[in-house]
């Protein structure tokens, strides 16, 4: 009898996520109370969307390790990896008006990317209106979505998708170029680490958003001081139009300013932005 090779390869799985590590560490905060974990879900916004409707309390946190249809902004898919990445949505019932919900996205932003200096080092920005970039690549993307009857906030829904330890080189189908913090520091992070520190930071700012406290003012600041655009000449596309201009700021309902080449003054409350490189910029970015 001929000797038989049998070759094996062997495969690092990924781990599944953790939610009980999540459950303890976030305990008594508000986002510690109901966290529900699903090996594989629809959308974690749309799960969520439901239960919210349902009575659901404020602080639930829904986390997956994979979307069979995860939604992106203006009726764009999410596309990541199963055991990689983060996926989660939380719920809010805040005591706002509708126009001030822009603030409730923009500290989902920034607790992001405070998570990810503290966890891995990375240096994150974010792009209007709620990506959150590294090195000109996407290193995440928030969802928010919002009830209102009659006038009153009846839930807001906050999801983001964050690329952590998967390569998206070997994705041959992504929309714009992709990141994520295993492809920047070469580390493999935990997933549990970063959502822990991110439900605090969320927990304080929002804590702090009620009471609408000055710090509000500081949200905003901080957002503009890691904003990717302020400053630049970006193109804006909304669907109708195409505008360049220098981003000049947001305003209170999260609305982009742009100055036009001809001086004129634009807000836009939604759109896609590109920053425009001059070459030197681009051998930069
Ligand atoms: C974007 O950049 O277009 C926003 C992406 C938001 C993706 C997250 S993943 C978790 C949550 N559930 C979803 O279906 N979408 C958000």
């Amino acid at each position: 009898m001929e000797n038989e090779t049998i070759k094996m390869e062997v495969f690092e799985s990924p781990e599944s996520f953790n939610p009980d590590i999540v459950e303890s560490a976030v305990k008594p905060g508000l986002f510690g109370k109901d966290i529900i974990y699903r090996d594989t879900i629809g959308s974690t916004n749309v799960f969520l969307k439901r239960l919210a409707q349902e009575g659901a309390s404020e602080g639930t946190v829904v986390i997956s390790d994979e979307q069979s249809a995860g939604l992106g902004r203006l009726g764009r898919e999410w596309f990541s990896k199963k055991g990689e990445n983060l996926l989660f949505s939380v719920l809010l019932r805040p005591q706002l008006p509708p126009n001030k919900m822009f603030v409730l996205t923009m500290i989902f932003a920034l607790a992001g990317i405070d998570a990810v200096q503290e966890i891995s080092g990375l240096n994150s920005m974010i792009k209007w209106p709620n990506d959150i970039y590294i090195g000109g690549k996407k290193l995440g993307g928030i969802l928010t979505e919002f009830s209102v009857v009659q006038g009153v906030v009846q839930y807001l829904v906050l999801g983001m998708g964050l690329n952590v330890n998967w390569n998206p080189e070997e994705e041959m189908t992504l929309l714009y170029p992709t990141s994520s913090i295993f492809a920047e520091s070469q580390e493999k992070v935990s997933r549990e680490d970063i959502l822990i520190n991110l439900l605090k930071r969320l927990d304080v700012s929002y804590y702090e958003v009620g009471l609408d406290s000055e710090r509000t003012e500081g949200f905003y600041e901080k957002w503009n001081e890691k904003s990717l655009i302020l400053g630049k000449t970006v193109v804006i596309e909304t669907g109708k139009e195409r505008i360049e201009g220098e981003a000049a700021g947001i305003d209170r309902d999260g609305a982009l300013t742009l100055i036009t080449s001809n001086g004129d003054e634009r807000k836009f409350l939604c759109g896609d932005v590109s920053v425009k490189m001059s070459l030197s910029d681009q051998r930069n970015f």
